[in-house]
């Protein structure tokens, strides 16, 4: 009998919360070589020719073209407080990088390697996504003082499909603390309503509202703190959320977007693939 990735409490633990957390997923060579590409990119990034900010708290028709056509490109996004008033970095660019999307999966050879484990393919198949198409992938830097808070949403916002597919591969390349800013989930789990669609028409970003339900607050969350290593993976509709970083110690963490190829994925998503980098599977 093939070896699954879930026990049948973790299966069940996808079944009724959406989400499950698996220790020791990554090896620490594999980690090492995963940040050492990162910050190769980062390293290599002209940051004089391309400022770009990621925030969160900003209103989606703000988002420029650097960040909309960067769906099948490797590009560094900066920190809010990384740049001072007259543009320069106020810290070393290593430190000033909040992420680097969202096509490294396919663009480079480490970020290839790190994407194109066989047992992502079982974990996929083993909660109900039949045919993997990886999206998007992103290696999130949570920098020490400056490591941005990402506010309450779902992933399924992003990646729509119908019927809703997506999964989120959430590796912990550095211990995640409640000091560094970890993830927290709704307690309520991934049974909960897609409260905003984000579409791009016509070139124009927006988000569009579906269901008014409030987001929690943090006394109907719950944080995982995990190890590095540890692979968190979750389901579209899971409210969550990280704090900012304003820790000495960095928090960095990969993730990789998954939906099913069997599903719908509308032209309105923002990220569509050519058929010069078609999206594929894990493999
Ligand atoms: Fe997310």
């Amino acid at each position: 009998m093939t070896k699954t990735v879930l026990t049948p409490d973790q299966h069940q633990q996808v079944v009724d919360q959406g989400y499950v957390v698996l220790e020791n997923f990554k090896s620490p060579e594999e980690l090492s070589t995963l940040r050492q590409a990162a910050l190769q990119v980062v390293d290599g990034f002209d940051f004089s020719a391309h400022q770009h900010v990621f925030s969160t708290t900003a209103d989606a028709a703000a988002l420029g073209e650097y960040f909309l056509t960067s769906g099948d490109q490797v590009r560094c996004f900066l920190e809010p407080g990384a740049a001072d008033e007259n543009g320069q970095l106020r810290v070393d660019k290593l430190l000033s990088v909040n992420k680097l999307g969202h096509a490294m999966h396919d663009r480079i050879p480490a970020f290839r390697n790190f994407s194109s484990d066989p047992r992502l393919t079982a974990l996929m198949h083993e909660i109900g996504v039949q045919t993997p198409h990886v999206w998007q992938s992103m290696y999130i830097f949570k920098q020490p003082q400056i490591g941005g808070e990402v506010g309450w949403h779902q992933d399924a916002t992003y990646f729509y499909t119908e019927p809703l597919s997506v999964k989120t591969l959430w590796f912990a390349i550095d211990d995640a603390t409640l000091e560094n800013g970890c993830l927290w989930v709704a307690q309520t789990g991934s049974d909960s309503p897609l409260r905003e669609v984000f579409e791009v028409i016509d070139g124009r970003p927006r988000t569009r509202q579906l269901d008014s339900a409030p987001w929690p607050d943090l006394q109907q969350a719950k944080p995982l703190e995990v190890k590095a290593g540890t692979l968190v993976c979750f389901s579209g509709t899971l409210p969550h959320y990280s704090a900012p970083n304003r820790s000495d110690k960095a928090r960095h963490a990969y993730t990789l977007h998954v939906v099913d190829g069997q599903a719908h994925y509308p032209k309105t998503n923002w990220i569509q693939r050519g058929e010069d980098l078609p999206v594929r599977g894990f493999l």
